[in-house]
């Protein structure tokens, strides 16, 4: 069965062609993210207009690239929510004008949902329930996964998402938008303990909180800026050394990553899971990967992450998951609108 995915939740354009929910013959991703930059965030209008412009063009190149005509096509996904609204409806209103005209069924898939799928693409028996994490610029949520349309949610973000504090202290650094990368990159070469940025579980639940911590770099960055030597010139008034730019990075993403880590192991002691699944953009991070990967040897459980090119929002994991919830019976009608 051939599915064509379709994500306009955010910032990407994307397309792609999955067979039977594994098989990927086409992943087509036209990002918005260069017109955004100098805003240092996604500006709604901005993703909206780039999706209406370009969707069909990255539909035909998604087509093209599985080698398949338009016919042959089984059925149509797309992203139905969390997202920015005008950029939901812009997919939504293409993926059923194409269902409606080519009498296909139509999936609506929830895009935290395809960002966990994401790192279980090549699995061919899933066993549930496995605890599920989505770390993304919008959402930094733990859930219950008791099937791919059952998620139950045990913790979640009180303010910023932890993929929005890269990019907020990526801001304060002056290294530009999207912060995760960069951070990421800096943080292997900076000193972890070099500054001591506190993020705690909240009251011992398996919420999150970042908005503190966020804080805590921009008044660390005001109060020990000014130093001498080849220094960058900030919004903020301060001026900090390269050296000190890679301290700060490693400091709070361990502080950061840490909390994520500690509640992560929470949910899989309280549940008696031994499977962690993760997905969404933050995913990515190589410091993220290695805490986990340490933990999960030495406290004997299994972790999934998906292919670094399926971590950021794609099409391929809305086709993928459309699949299993078409295999459960799973359609939507043509009235569906987006779901925030
Ligand atoms: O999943 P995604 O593409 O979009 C949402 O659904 O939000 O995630 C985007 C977020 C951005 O905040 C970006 O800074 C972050 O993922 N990100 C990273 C890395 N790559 C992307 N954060 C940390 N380390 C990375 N390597
Ligand atoms: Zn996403």
């Amino acid at each position: 069965m051939f599915i064509l995915g379709i994500e306009t939740s955010c910032d990407e354009t994307a397309a792609s062609v999955v067979k039977n929910g594994r098989l990927v013959l086409s992943n087509v991703v036209s990002s918005s993210l260069r017109y955004h930059r100098r805003f240092g965030g996604v500006i709604p209008e901005i993703a909206t207009r780039h999706h209406v412009e370009n969707i069909d063009r990255v539909i035909f190149r998604s087509l093209h690239e599985a080698g398949l005509q338009i016919e042959d096509i089984d059925a149509i996904a797309v992203t139905q929510g969390p997202g920015l609204v005008g950029a939901l409806l812009s997919g939504i209103s293409c993926a059923k004008a194409m269902a409606y005209s080519l009498d296909i069924p139509l999936i609506a898939v929830d895009h935290l949902k395809a960002h966990v799928y994401s790192a279980l693409m090549q699995e061919r028996r899933v066993r549930f329930p496995f605890i599920g994490l989505v770390i993304s610029g919008g959402h930094t949520r733990l859930s219950l996964v008791e099937d791919f349309d059952v998620f139950k949610v045990l913790g979640d973000t009180l303010d910023d998402a932890i993929g929005e504090a890269y990019d907020k202290v990526a801001k304060i650094l002056g290294l530009g938008y999207p912060g995760g990368p960069v951070i990421d990159r800096l943080a292997k070469k900076g000193n972890p303990h070099a500054v001591r940025f506190i993020c705690r579980p909240i009251n011992g639940s398996l919420d999150f909180s970042f908005s503190g911590i966020k804080t805590a770099v921009l008044y660390y960055v005001k109060d020990n800026g000014s130093r001498p030597v080849r220094n960058r010139r900030f919004s903020y008034g301060a001026r900090i050394t390269d050296h000190e730019t890679r301290n700060i990075s490693a400091s709070f993403q361990e502080a950061a990553l840490s909390v994520i880590v500690k509640n992560s192991i929470k949910a899989m002691e309280k549940y008696k899971i031994k499977t962690l699944v993760i997905g969404g953009g933050v995913s990515a991070n190589s410091r993220f990967r290695e805490m986990i990967t340490r933990e999960s040897m030495f406290r004997g459980f299994k972790a999934y992450f998906p292919p670094i090119d399926l971590c950021s929002d794609n099409a391929v994991m809305v086709a993928g998951v459309a699949y299993r919830l078409y295999k459960k019976g799973i359609e939507s009608g043509l009235d569906i609108t987006a779901a925030l």
